[in-house]
């Protein structure tokens, strides 16, 4: 068999990454390809997620993490906003249907006082129902932004030294860690935009130092289980030294 064709096997028999991100882009541009509105684009986005989620599910990744709304969103107009947030809490009334079926863990990385107190009341519900789940962790970034969690980070850090409860000094990478929306989670390992767009958008600042990044020019609701094989051969192919040589 010509070489080509063992290391395509290899990859394909490797077990998937721990930790997968996905930067969910370009359900906009589906949308208006096909002359249909933009929240029509996000509702086929939230499919593709509930497809990817359970190919993350079947393929033994544990942990997949979602930019769902970033800090950055609230710009958009107030419909999309709208047509954003009841996907989210149609999507999470449905999780929690099927929870004990699917064992599906979720958490959520932002600042979610500012959504509604219905989803916020929703949020609480999912993760302390969801909290012994055993099968993929599903993180979903809702009023997320990496600034704003090294800030919040930096912000609870500093409460603690002004109350006498540690010391500047003693800070290492560990104890910040520990301070993020992310806390006792692993880094990612791939993190994933689709779109043809190449750029981290405030995504995961800290976590990703040492990420995979896959790029591709589908858009997220045209992004399926071929495709997600797809990125996980191309982190099989990649050399990872975290800084050091191998
Ligand atoms: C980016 O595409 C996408 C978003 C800002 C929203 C993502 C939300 C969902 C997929 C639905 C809710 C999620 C779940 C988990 C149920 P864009 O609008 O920026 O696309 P464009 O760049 O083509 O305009």
């Amino acid at each position: 068999m010509p070489l080509f064709h063992k290391k395509k096997r290899a990859a394909a028999q490797a077990p998937a990454p721990a930790h997968i991100a996905i930067i969910m882009d370009g359900n906009g541009r589906w949308a208006k390809k096909r002359g249909m509105p933009r929240t029509a684009g996000h509702a086929a986005g939230a499919e593709t997620f509930r497809t990817v989620a359970n190919h993350c599910k079947d393929i033994g990744v544990q942990y997949l993490t979602v930019y769902a709304f970033s800090t950055e969103n609230w710009k958009r107009s107030p419909d999309e906003v709208e047509g954003i947030m009841g996907l989210l809490e149609r999507y999470l009334h449905e999780a929690l249907e099927r929870m004990t079926r699917d064992r599906v863990k979720i958490e959520f990385f932002g600042d979610l006082s500012r959504l509604s107190p219905e989803l916020q009341a929703l949020c609480s519900r999912v993760r302390e129902l969801s909290r012994s789940f055993e099968s993929v962790q599903v993180n979903l970034c809702i009023n997320y932004g990496g600034r704003d969690e090294i800030l919040h980070a930096a912000k609870t850090f500093a409460a603690r030294c002004a109350a006498g409860e540690a010391r500047p000094e003693a800070l290492d990478e560990e104890t910040f860690s520990g301070l993020l929306y992310s806390a006792g989670i692993p880094d990612p390992d791939l993190i994933i935009r689709p779109s043809g767009e190449q750029r981290i958008s405030n995504f995961l600042l800290w976590q990703a130092a040492y990420a995979e990044f896959y790029f591709t020019d589908v858009l997220w609701p045209d992004f399926g289980p071929a495709e997600l094989d797809r990125a996980i051969a191309a982190f099989h192919g990649r050399s990872r030294r975290f800084g050091g040589v191998v």
